[in-house]
């Protein structure tokens, strides 16, 4: 459980809620779920939607392509849900608004997310959204990298999985996280496993040698040595608050 064992909250809205849980119903996040470390609620737009048809978009002012998500109907849903569970008190959740112009998520953010309440998230769907009811309702537009998805909701998934996982007691006996891709401001070294040759590929010496010394050193350099070869922003502190000085020797997971 999270802190004073009230369970980190995720509320997703979307036009798709039978997406989720989707894939975080199974395994870490599915059995963290099972067991109450974090709560989900998918709401549906649609039911804040107007007039007959329940209609939650419409054509772009100045005209163009595609429609535009109405700021009034994802108001109305945003105010319905972001509202303490408990107390009915105002919800201290940061609200996320996926999309491809949000800023990048880092696992810098992401530690945050994991070490809050939870997490309101909206996700878009055509064209974008009416843009006052990003500043009116206080939306933190995310990224999940530079590509467009047809929509947030895989992207929402993404962040709640990213976050799922650093909930005290999720990973179990596994590291704790700090030890993997982008802690450090490195990339991961690489792992290796039984056999020892494999279609004349050998273990590197070094990790069968016992020297854990020697061992911490090799993991070190070729954390560098990928990092400086496939992501030297990361080393450099342009990628905001991924820099940072911990040890990256031992056994770790990606
Ligand atoms: N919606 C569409 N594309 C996206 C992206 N790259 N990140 C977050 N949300 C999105």
């Amino acid at each position: 459980m999270t802190r004073a064992d009230t369970p980190w909250r995720a509320t997703i809205l979307t036009l798709y809620p039978e997406m989720f849980p989707g894939p975080l119903g199974l395994s870490l996040s599915g059995d963290a779920l099972a067991r109450g470390d974090w709560t989900l609620e998918a709401r549906n737009i649609r039911e804040h939607g107007l007039g007959r048809h329940r209609s939650v978009d419409d054509t772009p002012a100045g005209g163009g392509a595609g429609m535009v998500l109405r700021c009034d109907v994802l108001a109305a849903a945003i105010d319905a849900a972001a509202v303490d569970a408990a107390t009915g008190a105002d919800d201290p959740r940061p609200r996320l608004l996926m999309s491809p112009r949000g800023r990048p998520l880092t696992q810098a953010r992401v530690r945050d997310l994991a070490a809050g309440p939870g997490a309101l998230i909206v996700c878009g769907r055509f064209e974008g959204v009416d843009e006052r009811v990003i500043a009116g309702r206080g939306l933190e537009e995310v990224s999940i990298g530079d590509y467009v998805l047809s929509g947030g909701e895989i992207a929402a998934l993404v962040v709640l999985d990213a976050c799922v996982r650093l909930l005290p007691g999720v990973m179990g006996k596994m590291e704790s996280g700090v030890e993997e891709s982008f802690e450090g401001g490195l990339l991961e070294y690489p792992h290796y496993t039984r056999p020892r040759d494999w279609e004349g590929r050998a273990i590197p010496d070094v990790l069968s040698s016992g020297n854990h010394a020697a061992i911490a050193r090799w993991r070190r350099a070729e954390a560098e040595r990928i990092t400086a070869e496939r992501r030297p922003d990361l080393r450099d502190g342009s990628v905001a608050g991924q820099a940072g000085s911990r040890s990256i020797t031992g056994p770790s997971r990606s």
